[in-house]
């Protein structure tokens, strides 16, 4: 049964919310733990739809899948039988990919559907397999498969033509049992690159330089079990962020790593909202209308595409003018036809929103085009006045664990209902008058 969110917007948004672990630095941990035999427990895993899809995946080829809790899994990947992975719902992931890196780093031979992912834009992984090419593999694409073999992995230079998470990622993997050396340059250095990194380290490999644009990678011959726990999700984080500001609230955000978050931090200081940072918290509060900005999307340390839809819908309440440029995928600006029919003002030209900032939004029936952008409509819903119904609501919870229930804890009125279902609708409005 499809589900909606239903929002009384208005509340400011007031207390404590913890942040679950990055779901992008997970899918690429749960691939690397298929490369060694021995039992590996991942702790502070999401418990989000990407995960549990790849989760069913791994299982799928035979791999042994404990769910200890719904934060911790213990994977065996010594009972893998098959490395070709068909299923109906990873063609709809992105991160299946990872897949073919450990799978071809470990048994040199892996077959994967083509990925897809959210529609945000021409989503290419040419990086990818010029990566897996220049470590000496074969790869073909035949009927909406990826095939890719090698008789062996040998290191090689790699020089990535664009800054890409995926392919960086995806490259380390294979290459981290290739013989001898690798250095990808170029690399991307987002923070789940770094935790995917030092879960691979753990594991026996030797990897150096992530975090930074030259990963030198010197190949293992085999990996062995560890116990390891994900980073906090810096776009979780980010969109709570948002939101006590949008809603002029006052949030503490705790199990963060603030450094991740700096770029974000210091767009809501420079417009007005107060951040401050502790060991592993930021608190957020803002008591009057922000100001205008100019944001560009960069791969990190500059600012998240990932967080682009939200920043934009708290710009679109500011004062004045802002300027958002979008430079990493063509198509993040869908939501913006939902925002206005909530009453902002934003001109779309290419990769550019113009953003005339407004007083406030009216409640509307809107539908998330995709995971961040349906998370913005959220946080737009929870300023609007009046009601707000956010169908398609599937694509949020690809990314976001209990999102709804989070916003409650914090004073929102916000509830999760079958679409189509108007008892719920007016039940829901008596609840909150
Ligand atoms: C990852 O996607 C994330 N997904 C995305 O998060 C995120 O938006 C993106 O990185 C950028 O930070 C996962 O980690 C599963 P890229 P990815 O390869 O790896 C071009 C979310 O909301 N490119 O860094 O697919 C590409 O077109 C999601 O959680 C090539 O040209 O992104 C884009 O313009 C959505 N050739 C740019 O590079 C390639 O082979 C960056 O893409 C690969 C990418």
């Amino acid at each position: 049964m499809e589900n909606q969110y239903i929002i009384k917007g208005g509340t400011p948004l007031h207390g404590e919310v913890t942040i679950g672990g990055a779901k992008n630095a997970a899918l690429g941990i749960l691939a690397a733990a298929l490369m060694t035999n021995d039992t590996v427990v991942i702790d502070n895993l999401p418990d989000v739809r990407d995960i549990n899809v790849l989760l069913d995946a791994i299982q799928g080829i035979g791999a042994t899948v404990k769910r200890r809790e719904p934060h911790v899994v213990e994977i065996n990947g010594s009972t893998i039988k098959d490395n070709t992975i068909d299923y109906d719902s990873v063609r709809k992931m992105r991160a299946s990919y990872y897949l073919l890196g450990a799978l071809l780093g470990k048994y040199h031979k892996a077959q994967v559907v083509l990925p897809g992912g959210c529609d945000i834009g021409s989503r290419p992984i040419d990086q990818h397999l010029k990566g897996f090419r220049a470590l000496g593999a074969t790869v073909n694409i035949e009927y909406g498969m990826i095939h890719t073999q090698a008789e062996k992995l040998v290191g090689n230079h790699i020089f990535l033509d664009v800054v890409s998470v995926g392919a960086t990622i995806n490259i380390m993997l294979a290459a981290c049992m290739a013989e001898g050396r690798t250095v990808i340059e170029n690399a991307a250095k987002e923070p789940h690159i770094v935790d995917v990194a030092n879960f691979l380290n753990s594991m026996g490999a030797d990897i150096k330089g992530a975090g930074t644009d030259k990963i030198r990678i010197s190949g293992v011959e085999k990996l062995h079990g560890s116990e390891y726990s994900i980073i906090p999700d810096q776009i979780e984080a980010g969109t709570f962020m948002i939101a006590a500001a949008a809603t002029k609230g006052d949030v503490l955000i705790k199990n963060v790593i603030p450094k991740h978050l700096e770029a974000i931090s210091v767009k809501l200081i420079e417009i007005g909202a107060t951040v401050e940072e502790f060991d592993d918290a930021v608190r957020v509060s803002a008591g009057h209308r922000l100001g205008h900005s100019q944001i560009k999307t960069l791969p990190y340390p500059g600012f998240p595409t990932d967080m682009q839809p939200q920043i934009a819908t708290l710009l679109a309440l500011s004062e004045g003018t802002s300027i958002v440029t979008e430079s990493i995928f063509e198509n993040r600006f869908k939501y913006v036809d939902e925002l206005s029919r909530m009453g902002a003002s934003i001109k779309v030209e290419g990769n550019v929103a113009i953003i005339e900032g407004v007083h406030g939004f009216t409640g509307a029936t809107i539908s998330a085009p995709d995971l961040r952008a349906g998370a913005a409509l959220v946080v737009a819903g929870l300023v609007a006045e009046g009601y707000t119904t956010i169908d398609s609501i599937k694509y949020i919870e690809r990314g976001y664990e209990c999102f709804e229930k989070k916003l409650c804890a914090l004073g929102a009125s916000i509830e999760k209902i079958p679409v189509d279902d108007e008892r719920a609708v007016q039940k829901f409005k008596l609840k909150i008058g």
